[in-house]
C-alpha cells in the first residue's frame, strides 16, 4: 500500500479512537459535549495524527500502541484551534469548512469545550490500555506534551502571535513564533511516535528533531501562505484573516517570495535529513512533501 493508503487507514484509526473516548453528545452536560465533538470530529487534515502513526511506524511500533498518543495529540490540537478562533484571538467564523465553536455554539460553550478537551487528553495518555505495559513511555507521552502546549510551547507563541499584530518582526522572530505557536506540537507528535518505541537511538530521535523542527517552520509558513492564496473550498477558512488581523507572517512582512523559498528550503532540510533512511520512512518523506505542496 502507498503512503497516501495507509493514511486515511491512519486518520480512520485516529477518528475511531477520538469517537470511542469523548463523551457522547447525549451524555449530560450535552450541550459541552456536542461542542467537543463538533471541535474534534468535524474534519481536519489530522497532519499530527500522520506524524505519530509515521514516525511510530517506522520504528518498528505496532499502530494500536500509537492510537492513545494520536488522539492526545489531536485533542490539544483542536483545542488550540477552538481558542485561536475566538474574538479575542483571531476572530474567526469558519473552519473546516464549517462555522467555527463558538459561532456553531456560543463563546462560553467554546471556551468550555476545548478547557474540556485538555484534561482528555492526558486522560488517555494516563488511562489507555495499550500504553499501560509502558509505564515509561506514558511519562515520556505526558511530559512531552505538557511542554509543547505549554507557556514555553504552543500557548507562548500564541501569546507572541498576538502582541506581534501590527509590528514589522524580522525573520528571526517570525520563526520564532512559528516554532513555539505550531513546530512545538508537531514535534510532540513525532517524538511522541519515538517515545512509543523502546528501543529509539539517541542518534535517531536527534535526527527526527531536525527532521520535524524544519517541517514545523515550513508547516506555519505554507499555512500563512494560503490565508493569502488559498481557495476557502480546500482550507475549509475563509482566508485574508492575517491581513484582516495585520498578523506579522512571512509573506506580509518579508514577501511572498521569500515565504516560497524558505519554505522550499526547509522542505530540502527536512528531506535531507531524512533521505539515507530505509523504506520504512518512505512515509516520514511523503509527508514532508505533502506538508508543504497541500492546497488545503
Ligand atoms: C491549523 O492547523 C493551525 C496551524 C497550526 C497553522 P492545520 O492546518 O493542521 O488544521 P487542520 O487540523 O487540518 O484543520
Ligand atoms: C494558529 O496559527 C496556530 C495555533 C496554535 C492554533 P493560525 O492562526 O495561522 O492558524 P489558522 O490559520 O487560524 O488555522
Ligand atoms: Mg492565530
Ligand atoms: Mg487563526
Ligand atoms: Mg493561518
Amino acid at each position: 500500500m502507498g503512503f497516501s493508503g495507509r493514511a486515511q487507514e491512519y486518520i480512520r484509526r485516529v477518528e475511531a479512537t477520538l469517537d470511542r473516548y469523548l463523551p457522547a453528545a447525549d451524555e449530560p452536560p450535552q450541550r459541552l459535549h456536542e461542542a467537543m465533538r463538533y471541535s474534534t470530529l468535524g474534519g481536519g487534515k489530522r497532519i499530527r495524527p500522520l506524524l505519530v502513526y509515521a514516525t511510530g511506524e517506522a520504528l518498528g511500533v505496532p499502530c494500536e500502541r500509537l492510537d492513545a498518543p494520536s488522539a492526545a495529540i489531536e485533542l490539544m490540537h483542536a483545542f488550540s484551534l477552538v481558542h485561536d478562533d475566538l474574538p479575542a484571538m483571531d476572530d474567526d467564523d469558519l473552519r473546516r469548512g464549517r462555522p467555527t465553536t463558538h459561532r456553531a455554539f456560543d463563546e462560553a460553550t467554546a471556551i468550555l469545550a476545548a478547557d474540556a478537551m485538555q484534561p482528555l487528553a492526558f486522560g488517555i495518555l494516563a488511562s489507555d490500555p495499550e500504553l499501560l505495559p509502558f509505564p515509561d513511555a506514558q511519562v515520556r507521552l505526558v511530559a512531552t506534551l505538557a511542554e509543547a502546549c505549554g507557556s514555553n510551547g504552543m500557548t507562548g507563541g500564541q501569546e507572541m502571535d498576538l502582541a506581534a499584530e501590527g509590528r514589522r518582526l524580522d525573520a528571526a522572530e517570525i520563526e520564532h513564533i512559528y516554532r513555539l505557536k505550531t513546530g512545538r506540537l508537531l514535534r510532540a507528535s513525532v517524538l511522541s511516535g519515538a517515545h512509543c518505541a523502546p528501543g529509539t537511538t539517541v542518534d535517531m530521535y536527534h535526527r527526527l528533531e531536525r527532521y520535524i523542527d524544519a517541517l514545523g517552520l515550513a508547516f506555519q509558513i505554507q499555512d500563512d501562505i494560503l490565508d493569502v492564496e488559498g481557495v476557502t473550498e480546500q482550507t475549509g477558512k475563509r482566508g485574508g484573516s492575517d491581513e484582516a488581523n495585520c498578523k506579522a507572517t512571512y509573506p506580509a512582512v518579508l514577501g511572498m517570495d521569500t515565504a516560497r523559498r524558505r519554505a522550499a528550503e526547509l522542505l530540502e532540510t527536512a528531506l535531507d535529513t531524512v533521505s539515507d533512511l530505509g523504506p520504512e520512512f518512505e512515509s516520514l518523506r511523503w509527508t514532508a512533501d505533502y506538508i508543504v505542496r497541500r492546497s488545503g
